[in-house]
């Protein structure tokens, strides 16, 4: 099966596998994991931010930095595809206690003027606005890259209305490669960063929240909070180690790869946007029984709507599975 599921399908190589089982490690919760303490200062400097906090989840990286940001009865602002809007669980209402308010942005980015509009004023009867949360590269967008100075943008009109910039950025290394940017530079203006090992990057676990270091040192309570203490993590740590030395400059094989399969599949009569990192989205009719259809031709998607596949390319992807997927569709009944 080619799984085209999601880039978390990936399984870790060998060469990830020998560094997990030779990692050195202590108990982190004590903070004697010299491997998650390697990766936690290597995330900090990757980020430009003071520190970082290795964490299990992209999900727990969200919820603590809402956590971190907001007080109960707050209102936090963010695109209405945002993954903690979508698939978390409804986490930021029990965990932090509070709404989050959607504002809509063509390919997931949101325009500054929405967003100010968006900006309640301060009355009695409306929840105060503290957090503004931008998601780059945008899943539910495509996979869009954000233009660095739109990432800007948002930032400073977050400060300048007092909110705090919180920045999803679960596959930033995607974002980074795309636009040549590197994350310290891309997300300087935010206040937070998290970004995931476990998508693109390959690793079978974990994500970094990074930040300023007194806000990291609470969001360590957070975690311990959360269920989130792990013990001798420097195990998963040293997936995630290997990853960021060796799987990011090969996401543009990824995003090459996308950008042929779409290419293949507007050849074949659909009609799909060139992708900007890994993520194709395919129209289409009836998606749920065309993704069957795909999975009996041996290529796994999701139908994220009735009408859309998503397809994600990843390390477990080659270029040689390329004319199966185009076979697969061409299969379908149009
Ligand atoms: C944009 C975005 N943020 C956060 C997450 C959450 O990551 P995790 O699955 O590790 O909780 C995902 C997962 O796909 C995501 O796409």
């Amino acid at each position: 099966m080619i799984d085209l599921r999601s880039d978390t399908v990936t399984r870790p190589t060998g060469a990830m596998r020998k560094a997990m089982a030779e990692a050195e490690v202590g108990d982190d919760v004590f903070g004697d994991d010299p491997t998650v303490n390697r990766l936690e200062a290597l995330c900090a400097e990757i980020s430009g931010k003071e520190a970082a906090l290795f964490v299990p989840s992209g999900t727990m990286a969200n919820q603590i930095a809402i956590r971190l940001h907001t007080r109960p009865g707050d209102e936090v602002l963010m695109e209405s595809g945002a993954h903690p809007f979508n698939h978390e669980a409804g986490g930021a209402a029990v965990i932090s206690g509070v709404q989050i308010r959607t504002i809509f942005g063509a390919r997931g980015i949101l325009d500054p003027a929405e967003v100010q509009a968006a900006i309640r004023p301060p009355n009695v009867h409306f929840a105060p606005p503290t957090l503004l949360c931008v998601e780059d590269t945008s899943n539910r967008g495509g996979g869009s890259v954000h233009p660095a100075d739109r990432l800007q943008d948002l930032a400073e009109l977050a400060h300048k209305n007092g909110l705090s910039a919180h920045l999803d950025g679960a596959r930033a290394f995607n974002a980074g490669v795309a636009s040549g940017i590197p994350l310290h530079e891309r997300y300087r203006c935010y206040d937070t960063i998290s970004f995931c090992f476990s998508k693109g990057l390959g690793a079978p676990v974990g994500s970094a929240l990074c930040g300023p270091r007194d806000l990291i040192e609470t969001g360590r309570r957070v975690r311990k909070m959360l269920g989130g203490g792990m013990r001798q993590a420097g195990i998963l740590a040293a997936g995630a180690l290997h990853a960021l030395t060796h799987h990011i400059d090969r996401l543009d094989e990824d995003h090459q790869l996308a950008k042929s399969i779409a290419e293949g599949l507007l050849s074949l009569g659909y009609c799909v946007e060139t992708p900007e990192t890994n993520m194709v989205y395919v129209p289409i009719l009836n998606a749920p029984q065309a993704a069957i259809e795909l999975a009996n031709s041996g290529v796994a998607c999701i139908a994220v709507a009735p009408d859309r596949l998503r397809l994600v390319t990843h390390l477990d992807v080659r270029r040689s599975d390329l004319p199966t997927i185009l076979t697969a569709f061409s299969r379908l009944p149009r």
